[in-house]
This record gives structure tokens, C-alpha cells and sequence, in this order.
């Protein structure tokens, strides 16, 4: 098996496959790229994106903002663009009502606390992972592609479910605590019992983050060979091992081959890039595979473009 290409994914067999790094440096062509190839390989794919500035759809000429759209030249390729207005509706669907009984059961509320509540910062993001929760254990999909957010996003996107989740646990705590004194004050005004409600939410989070630390999701790293890009993706592969993803390989893009070094400008960059990409073959390759990705000449766009780069990630 090659150490400079993609195909260890083919080995692994990952449920969901996450495409992280610094923004600009390539995770959406990487990420469509991939779920391209899966699908042609015959893999039930989603191409997802919870990037609040998401570029799917100008990838993939199609619009597949916020509805999960079948892509017409891939057979077996789904995407989805979260639109996160979007996700704060589905979000007040799902749990509009449960926030108003647990916070009428112990303040005099009216309805309109929902929409307090959904506006409040966190909880589309929060609502982004349920959503990609509910795509994963839908058996629709035999494999997840996802775009994340550029590394700071998609990092406190990862904490804020940590802490989600140990808020609610305490929340239980506390909840148990005050309870018959409280019962006492809301007599008759919940119809389902508070504690339920956390401990599902509780739950919730729970499978979430277990989901992203389960051995079946991959990270993939998108860097560029370029100090501010080494660097960053130092912290960010720190950042999500010391959260507990698996992080299954690193991509260089923007690589300039011998070939387009021929003047003098490119031999200079390439001398420059030669570095860095020593730096990181030299911090990743016994652990996992480092595949370069040579700058192309023409945009990536459009499916017959990223049939182009597929050739090249999954050679
Ligand atoms: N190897 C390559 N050769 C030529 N162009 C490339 C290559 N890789 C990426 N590009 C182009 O670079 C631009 C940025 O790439 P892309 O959108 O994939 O980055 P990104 O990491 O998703 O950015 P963001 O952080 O903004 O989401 C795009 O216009 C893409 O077509
Ligand atoms: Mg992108």
C-alpha cells in the first residue's frame, strides 16, 4: 500500500471521514474529491458541510444548500450544505418544547423563551453535530464525508459538545438537589419530568461525542507547504488527539511539481515549499500517510475537475 496516497482510507473503512485545517487550504476540494471517489467505487456517500460559509454547491455546480441533494453525474453521491438558519428551525422542532417545560417547571415563562433560548451562541453548532448525528446512524450512508469548518470552528464546535455534556451531567446533579422543593412551587406544570428531559440530552451528547472519537472516524489534515501551515496544523492535529479523534493521515496541497519549477519563480517557491514539506514527512510519516496534492493549473470545479485530483489523492 502506497504512504503517499489516500487509498489507506479504502483500508480503514471509516463511517465518517472529517477533512480539517487552516482556511483556504484546500479541505472542500480534498473532501469532494473523496467523496467522488467513494462513490464511484460504489459507497453510499454524504458530502456534508458544516462551514458556516460553505462552498459545496460552487464545487459541485449544484445547489445543495441546507436539503441533502443526490448529485446527478455521481451515482451513490448525496451533499448537504448546513444552513444554519435552517438548523436553529429544526433545532426549536426538536427541542422547543422540551426547553420550555424544563424551564417553566422552575420559572414563570412564557412560550417565547424558546426563541431566547435557540438564539442563544452555541446551540446551532450544537444542533450542527446532532444533525450530523442523525445522518450517521440513519444506515443511509456507508460512508460520511465532512467539510468542517476551518480549524478554530470546527475545534470549539468539538469542545462546546464536551462541555455540553458535562454542563448537563452537573445540570442532573443540581436538578436532583432542588427537585421536591421545586416540585412543590410548579405543581401540575410540567408533563413530563424534568430530570428525563436533561438525562435525554445528557444521552444525546453522549453518543455525539462518541461518535467522533470512535475509531471509524478519520481526520484528515489539509495543509499547505508554508510556515503559517505547518504550524497550524501542528495545533489543530494536537488539539483534536488530545480530544480523543483519530487523525488517519495529512494532505499537502498546493505542492509544485519539478515540472512547473522550470522558471524561475517556481523553482524559488518549490525550494521553499521543499522545507516544509520535509518538516512535515518527517513529523507524520512513520505514524501515518502524507500525500501530496501538486497545484493544478486550472480551478477546481465541477465533477470533471475533481475526477482530475482524485487521480492524484487516490493514486
Ligand atoms: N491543488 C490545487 N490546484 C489548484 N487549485 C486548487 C488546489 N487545491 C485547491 N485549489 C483551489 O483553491 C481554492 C481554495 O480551496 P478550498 O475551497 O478547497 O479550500 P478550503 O480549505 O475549503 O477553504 P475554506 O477554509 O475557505 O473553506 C479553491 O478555489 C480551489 O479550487
Ligand atoms: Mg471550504
Amino acid at each position: 500500500m502506497s504512504t503517499d496516497s489516500l487509498r489507506f482510507l479504502e483500508e480503514v473503512k471509516p463511517r465518517i471521514v472529517m477533512f480539517c485545517g487552516k482556511g483556504g487550504v484546500g479541505k472542500t476540494t480534498c473532501a469532494s474529491t473523496t467523496a467522488v471517489h467513494f462513490a464511484l467505487k460504489g459507497y453510499r456517500t454524504l458530502l456534508i458541510s458544516t462551514d458556516p460559509a460553505p462552498s459545496l454547491s460552487d464545487m459541485l455546480e449544484l445547489d445543495v444548500r441546507g436539503e441533502v441533494t443526490q448529485v446527478p453525474s455521481v451515482e451513490n453521491l448525496e451533499a448537504v450544505e448546513l444552513d444554519y438558519d435552517r438548523v436553529v428551525e429544526l433545532w426549536k422542532e426538536r427541542f422547543g418544547d422540551e426547553v420550555y417545560e424544563l424551564i417553566s417547571s422552575f420559572l414563570p415563562v412564557e412560550e417565547d423563551i424558546i426563541e431566547y433560548v435557540a438564539g442563544a451562541p452555541g446551540i446551532d453548532e450544537e444542533f450542527a453535530l446532532s444533525y450530523v448525528y442523525d445522518l450517521y446512524i440513519s444506515e443511509k450512508y456507508d460512508i460520511i464525508i465532512w467539510d468542517t469548518a476551518p480549524a478554530g470552528g470546527t475545534l470549539s464546535l468539538l469542545k462546546l459538545q464536551d462541555t455540553f455534556y458535562t454542563h448537563l451531567g452537573e445540570a442532573a446533579k443540581l436538578y436532583v438537589k432542588v427537585r421536591s422543593a421545586l416540585s412543590a412551587l410548579t405543581e401540575g406544570r410540567t408533563q413530563r419530568d424534568p430530570l428525563k428531559i436533561i438525562k435525554e440530552w445528557e444521552h444525546l451528547a453522549q453518543v455525539v461525542l462518541e461518535m467522533l472519537k470512535d475509531e471509524s472516524t478519520q481526520a484528515c489534515l489539509v495543509t499547505i507547504p508554508e510556515a503559517l501551515g505547518v504550524n497550524q496544523t501542528q495545533r489543530v492535529a494536537n488539539d483534536l488527539e488530545k480530544f480523543g479523534l483519530h487523525v488517519g493521515g495529512v494532505i499537502i496541497n498546493h505542492v509544485l511539481t519539478e515540472e512547473a519549477a522550470n522558471t524561475g519563480f517556481y523553482m524559488s517557491r518549490r525550494e521553499m515549499q521543499l522545507k516544509y514539506i520535509e518538516e512535515i514527512e518527517r513529523t507524520y510519516s512513520d505514524a501515518m500517510p502524507v500525500v501530496k496534492l501538486p497545484l493544478q493549473s486550472f480551478e477546481v470545479k465541477g465533477v470533471e475537475a475533481l475526477r482530475k485530483v482524485e487521480e492524484l489523492l487516490f493514486r
